[in-house]
């Protein structure tokens, strides 16, 4: 199985970085293909927990390879406190991390001009990473890339011409000061000594890798409905998390992926704006924040909380490609008296055949539910899929039947082994 993609199936933090970290047991590569340090993927290992926002979930084995490919936006600062963090944790990462010398930096402008925008009435409520000005900035070709840290004079020249420009938006729209050019080009100039060890053709790499028959793991970061194309626009991220983005963020052929493995939680959430159409806003949602301790990796922020919508996940499975799914914090449902999931949506009293594109729509849309009775009953503990409740395993069944995909795990906890494989 050369290529396996893991996607988040909804709005991002679905579990990818538990579930990424228990698959790369049995691969050789994991590979991060978009986004950046907007991500926060936890990896719960015994009594100790990480939160990972750039290097690849498979870090914590030591037989993985580890990749940051073209298509992420790289915050030097970000990625040199991150393998900091784990040297001093005692994580060795040496010859394991390999990042793309065509991703293109985050500078600190980037972060500036996402924090300005968020003052406007219009905010999308983003992480504050700089994601979508770096993102803009790759597109309008005007982007620096990690290549142009390892030649000063390219990157001083590139430096000045971008800031330059930026300096206009920042004192003439904005009324801010001026960025100081010199400051930015030394600090940055700073990283080369320390990044260059990393840096490489990682496209060239990971199609060797093919070649000689390795297994790799494609990590996904935020989930497809934040995806810039196919997610509830604007209220989305930058990039594509979607499925296809693994290719052209990594450099690799489409023929290479053979599995697209959707991380589902077993309820909704969503951080930041935009349409959330079974978002609860009473005490359930309060209850599944507390129980599901849902708040950012990354922001800290409370995440909005909400039923679990088959429309929405329906919808996510097609766009991806989704060959089967993994349906994460089964166990956070445990104590609900009845778990109500969405099942169609309505507007003007007809049904929609399809999830809407548009914000408007989604927004005026009501959610039919059908209810299921709970377990009452701890899961954490169960290990094969008999062992769990009845209640249980007609849950799991009937999210598969209701979006047309096919359950290969559910997790019952953050840690490794509390997972049941239900089809090898
Ligand atoms: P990611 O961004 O998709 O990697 O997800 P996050 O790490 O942001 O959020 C998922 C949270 O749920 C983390 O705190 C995980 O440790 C935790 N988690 C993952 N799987 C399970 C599970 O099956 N049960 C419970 N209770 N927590 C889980
Ligand atoms: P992981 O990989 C959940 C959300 C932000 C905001 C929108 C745009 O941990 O699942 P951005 O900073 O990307 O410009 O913000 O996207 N967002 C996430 N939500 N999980 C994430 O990553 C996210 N990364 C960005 O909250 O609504
Ligand atoms: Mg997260």
């Amino acid at each position: 199985m050369p290529v396996q993609v893991i996607v988040g199936a909804q709005w991002g933090d679905e579990g990818k970085g538990k579930v990424v970290d228990m698959l790369s047991e049995r691969a050789d590569i994991v590979a991060r293909y978009q986004g950046g340090a907007n991500a926060g993927h936890t990896v719960c290992i015994g009594e100790k927990t990480y939160i990972l926002h750039l290097i690849p979930s498979g870090i914590f084995h030591n037989h993985i390879t580890c990749v940051i490919g073209n298509g992420v936006v790289i915050d030097p600062a970000a990625l040199m406190s991150e393998i900091g963090q784990l040297q001093q944790a005692g994580i060795n990462i040496t010859g394991r991390l390999l990042v793309s010398h065509n991703a293109h930096l985050i500078m600190p402008y980037h972060k500036q001009l996402d924090s300005i925008r968020e003052q406007s009435s219009n905010k999308i409520g983003t992480t504050g990473r700089g994601i979508g000005p770096a993102y803009i900035d790759k597109f309008m070709r005007v982007g620096i890339r990690i290549v142009d840290l390892l030649d000063r004079d390219v990157l001083a020249k590139k430096l000045k011409a971008s800031i330059e420009e930026k300096n206009q938006i920042f004192t003439k729209v904005y009324g801010e000061t001026k960025i100081d050019v010199d400051a930015i080009i030394a600090e940055y100039q700073e990283f080369d000594k320390k990044i260059d060890e990393y840096i490489t053709d990682t496209s060239a790499y990971l199609n060797q890798a093919l070649k000689e028959g390795k297994k790799i793991i494609a990590e996904g970061a935020q989930g497809a409905l934040l995806d810039v194309d196919h997610g509830t626009y604007p209220y989305v991220t930058s990039s594509n998390p979607t499925s296809g983005g693994a290719c052209t963020g990594l450099g690799i052929p489409p023929t290479s992926v053979t599995d697209v493995v959707g991380i589902v939680k077993a309820y909704s959430t969503r951080v930041g704006n935009g349409p959330f159409p079974t978002e609860l806003l009473d005490n359930t949602g309060e209850r599944l924040r507390t129980l599901g301790h849902e708040f950012g990796a990354t922001t800290g922020r409370p995440r909005r909380c909400g039923s679990f919508d088959a429309v929405a996940l329906k919808y996510s499975a097609l766009i991806n490609g989704i060959s089967r799914t993994v349906i994460t914090k089964l166990d956070v449902l445990d104590a609900f008296d009845e778990i109500n999931v969405c099942v169609g949506y309505e507007l003007n009293g007809k049904r929609l055949k399809s999830f809407p594109s548009d914000v408007k729509t989604l927004e005026q849309i009501h959610p039919v539910y059908e209810t299921f009775p709970g377990w009452k009953t701890p899961i954490s503990s169960a290990r094969t899929f008999s062992e769990l409740p009845a209640a249980t395993r007609s849950y799991v069944q009937a999210l598969a039947d209701l979006t047309d995909t096919k359950t290969w795990i559910v997790s019952v906890g953050p840690r490794r082994d509390q997972t049941i494989v239900i089809n090898q």
